[in-house]
Order: C-alpha cells, then sequence, then structure tokens
C-alpha cells in the first residue's frame, strides 16, 4: 500500500493533529517523520483538549500503532511529559507507540544552545521554540548526534558526556547571559531516558517496508509547515528539517513511488509565530479579530500568533512544492461575521504583478494584491453537512478549488472532531 501524507501548507499550526485524529480510523500506522516538540498539535473530542508534540495524533485510537519516525528529534524530558499525560488519561501506548533507532535525541545542552543562538542573534532572533531543534539537527547533519538506537550501546553515557562538553564550550563561545544548573537537567534528563528505554525501539524503514507490503494502511504525519521547510521556507526564518512531501520520504525511509495521496492542510486565513516576513498579515482590528475568535495562542509556547489574510501565492507554491491531491480548509468559523473577505492573489514585486513566491517576501520587496469576496454571518460551528455551508463561503471554496485546480474535501468548522465536513467521498 501507498504512503499518505498530510502536510500543512502554511507556517504550521494549520490543524493537523486535528485532522490526523479524525482520518486515524482510515488507518493502521500513524507516523511522525520530522520535527520534534517544536510541534503543538491539538486534539479535542468529548469535550476534552489534548496537545501532542512529539507522540502521532493517532495515539488516542486503540487498533492504531503510533510510530515515531528516524527523521523526528525527540526531547525524552518532554517525550516522558507526554507519556504521564497520556498514562493520566488511561491511554495504553505501551503496545501501540514504535520508535526508531535512528531517530536523534535532543540533549539538555541543545536545549541551551539554541538559547544562547537566539540571545546573540538579537533583533535578528528566529523565534524558535527554544526546545533545542536547530542544534539537534546540527549535530545530526555534523554527525555527532546520539540516536535513540545507541542508547542500547554500553559506551553511550561517555558519548553523551563528550558532546555535552563540547557544548558547554559551544555555550561560552556564543557569550551571552544564559543561567543553568546543568546537574539537575542531567538528572532530569537520565530519568526520562529510563522511561524512553522502556518503550520498543524498532528498525523503522525495514518495519514500514514490511507493513506496506502486507497491505497495511500507513498515514505520515507532517509537524509545522511548507513556508517553515530549511530549503523552500523563508529562510533563515524556519525550521531545521524538510516539512515538506519529500522529508516524509527520508525521515520514514520510504521511497518517492510509493507516496500515494497528499492531504494538504491550511486554514481559511493566514497565521505565523515567531519572526519572519508574512506578506499578508494584518495589524488592524480585523487581524484581532481573527487571533481572538481562532484563539491564535501557540500550542507549545502559548505565544499569540500573527494573523493576515489568505496568501493564495504562498498557498499555491506549497502545493506545487508538495504535489497536494487533496486540499483541507480549517477554521472557515473563525471567518463568519466578516463582511469582505480578501484573498492574496498576486504580488506587487519591483513594480511588477508576479504571481509566485519570489527569492524574497520582505516587506519591502512585495505588497500583496487581493481580490475581495463577500463574507458570511453564518453561525458554521453546529454544521456537520457541506449542504448545510452558506452561499458566501461555497463560493470562496470554489474560488479556492478553481485557483489552486485541487478539490478541497473537508472543510472544519470547529476544533472537536465532530465538527469536521466532507465534500464528498475522501480519496484514500
Ligand atoms: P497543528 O499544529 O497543525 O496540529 O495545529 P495546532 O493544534 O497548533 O493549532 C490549531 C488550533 O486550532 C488548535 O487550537 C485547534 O484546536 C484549533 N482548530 C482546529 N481546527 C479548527 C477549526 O476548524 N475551527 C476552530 N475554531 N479551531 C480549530
Ligand atoms: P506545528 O507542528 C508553528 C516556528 C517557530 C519559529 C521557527 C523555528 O505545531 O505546526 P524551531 O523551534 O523549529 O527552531 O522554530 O519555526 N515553529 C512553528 N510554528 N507551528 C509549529 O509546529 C512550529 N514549529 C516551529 O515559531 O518561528
Ligand atoms: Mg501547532
Amino acid at each position: 500500500m501507498a504512503v499518505d501524507l498530510l502536510l500543512g501548507l502554511q507556517w504550521g499550526d494549520e490543524g493537523k493533529g486535528k485532522i490526523v485524529d479524525v482520518l486515524t480510523s482510515n488507518y493502521n500506522i500513524i507516523a511522525r517523520f520530522q520535527g520534534g516538540p517544536n510541534a503543538g498539535h491539538t486534539l479535542v473530542f468529548n469535550g476534552k483538549k489534548h496537545v501532542l508534540h512529539t507522540i502521532p495524533s493517532g495515539i488516542f485510537h486503540d487498533d492504531a500503532t503510533n510510530l515515531v519516525g528516524n527523521g523526528v528529534v525527540i526531547d525524552p524530558v518532554i517525550f516522558k511529559k507526554e507519556l504521564d499525560k497520556l498514562e493520566e488519561q488511561g491511554v495504553d501506548y505501551r503496545k501501540s507507540l514504535l520508535i526508531s533507532r535512528k531517530a536523534h535525541i535532543i540533549l539538555p545542552t541543545h536545549r541551551l544552545l539554541d538559547a544562547a543562538s537566539e540571545a546573540a542573534k538579537g533583533k535578528a532572533k528566529i523565534g524558535s521554540t527554544l526546545k533545542g531543534i536547530g542544534p539537534t539537527y546540527m549535530d545530526k547533519t555534523g554527525r555527532n548526534g546520539i540516536r535513540v538506537g545507541d542508547l542500547e550501546l554500553s559506551d553511550w553515557k561517555t558519548r553523551y558526556r563528550n558532546l555535552a562538553d563540547k557544548h558547554e564550550s559551544m555555550i561560552s563561545y556564543y557569550n551571552v547571559d544564559i543561567e543553568y544548573d546543568l546537574a539537575d537537567l542531567e538528572t532530569e534528563f537520565f530519568e526520562a531516558i529510563k522511561v524512553l528505554k522502556s518503550l520498543k525501539f524498532i528498525d523503522s524503514e525495514e518495519y514500514i517496508y514490511q507493513a506496506q507490503k502486507s497491505g497495511q494502511t500507513i498515514l505520515a504525519e507532517g509537524a509545522q509547515g511548507s513556508l517553515l521547510d530549511i530549503d523552500f521556507g523563508t529562510y533563515p526564518f524556519v525550521t531545521s528539517s524538510n516539512t515538506t512531501a519529500a522529508g516524509a520520504c527520508t525521515g520514514l525511509g520510504v521511497s518517492p513511488n510509493k507516496i500515494g495521496e497528499v492531504f494538504g492542510i491550511f486554514k481559511a486565513y493566514t497565521t505565523r509565530v515567531g519572526s519572519g516576513p508574512f506578506p499578508t498579515e494584518l495589524f488592524d482590528k480585523d487581524g484581532e479579530t481573527m487571533g481572538r475568535v481562532g484563539n491564535e495562542f501557540g500550542a507549545t509556547t502559548g505565544r499569540s500568533r500573527r494573523c493576515g489574510w489568505l496568501d493564495l501565492v504562498a498557498l499555491k507554491y506549497a502545493c506545487q512544492v508538495n504535489g497536494v491531491t487533496q486540499l483541507m480548509m480549517m477554521k472557515g468559523d473563525v471567518l463568519s461575521g466578516f463582511k469582505t473577505l480578501k484573498v492574496c492573489t498576486a504580488y506587487k514585486y519591483k513594480g511588477e504583478e508576479i504571481y509566485h513566491l519570489p527569492y524574497n517576501i520582505e516587506p519591502e520587496n512585495v505588497e500583496p494584491i487581493y481580490t475581495e469576496f463577500n463574507g458570511w454571518a453564518e453561525d458554521l460551528t453546529a454544521m456537520s453537512d457541506a449542504a448545510q455551508l452558506p452561499k458566501a463561503l461555497n463560493e470562496y471554496i470554489d474560488f479556492l478549488e478553481k485557483e489552486l485546480e485541487i478539490p478541497i474535501t473537508i472543510v472544519s468548522v470547529g476544533p472537536d472532531r465532530k465538527q469536521t465536513i466532507f465534500r464528498g467521498e475522501l480519496v484514500s
């Protein structure tokens, strides 16, 4: 069987966790392939909210296997906290949660290095979640990292010490004021490592291969979004992994010709948390309304998210880079009550009108050109059928489908699992 992908098409927080949870009943295996605890994926069902960071969003379904793939970076301390929360909810994760031996481990000093690097950048800071993501991927590509499989080797603590010592000298190189007590951090870290070691480590590429061969269905759950991709995002204001479709191949060991459907997920407007350019960002009452009604606060850091109109130029680019086959539009309910809606359909770039994402989208280079739409007043949150959707919303959807040449198969009208409207049969 082919592996289907679910990817965020904007700057993250599109609602991936919710949709993976909704789709899990169609799949045997849910697999994360990149990122780490910088992600915050929110699921709401039975009146309860759950936030996952590293653990795949299929974990609440008894029948699904959840795999943390080789492309993911794991912070054992955060991972343990996630497990504790699952235990409180009575989730029996022991039989359903698998971890790739090739996934890299975030050390306490990786987190400190992240903080030191950001502090040293001053105003140019990336706005990292400070979870140690950048430094851990740097050690991975620099061939210095410690992997989950290393925990099974007798000398791993020596390797840990050497790397942590090196990190400490790098921290002092930054010459910034960072207070920490490494001994304390290490006590917590080694306790968490014990818990991690009690889970099932596997050679995940072999597992995925055999699962595909035996006809099991697999959904790969992206983290972050295409505009945060290390290659295709708004560099340097990006994360340190490939968040786009190709990342699923390297992050799981799946060959490109075994990728099936590519579900692309986007908000009916745009948000961004952290620094970096955002052409359609709003600094007025409309932006404030989106943030308030959409409850736009980061699920990992609690920071307020910047809000703006939908950017179709950027969305088209993300669809191209990922080969999206079906779209899912989230948070349509948040736009109820706006008299007029705007969609950015082109950029003014160096005096010219352009329709693609150029190298530099800083405000001094790019000005959005908008197409306006009538809004709708109806509250969507209690709707459950596509036939109930207001005419103006259908016009908005029709326009996007026509421009993007991809069907929108799900419209989400609230955070709950049940607030999900299917527009026809979902192909998977
Ligand atoms: P993820 O990182 O892509 O999984 O998304 P987050 O969980 O970080 O952010 C999405 C936020 O929007 C969460 O608070 C969700 O509960 C919420 N959400 C998801 N879909 C909808 C929707 O259709 N309407 C509204 N109002 N909220 C939604
Ligand atoms: P999910 O999976 C939104 C952003 C940070 C920062 C930049 C780099 O929940 O959609 P990093 O910690 O990776 O070094 O931060 O990327 N960022 C996210 N923004 N959603 C996320 O994940 C994010 N993960 C990282 O805010 O701008
Ligand atoms: Mg999130």
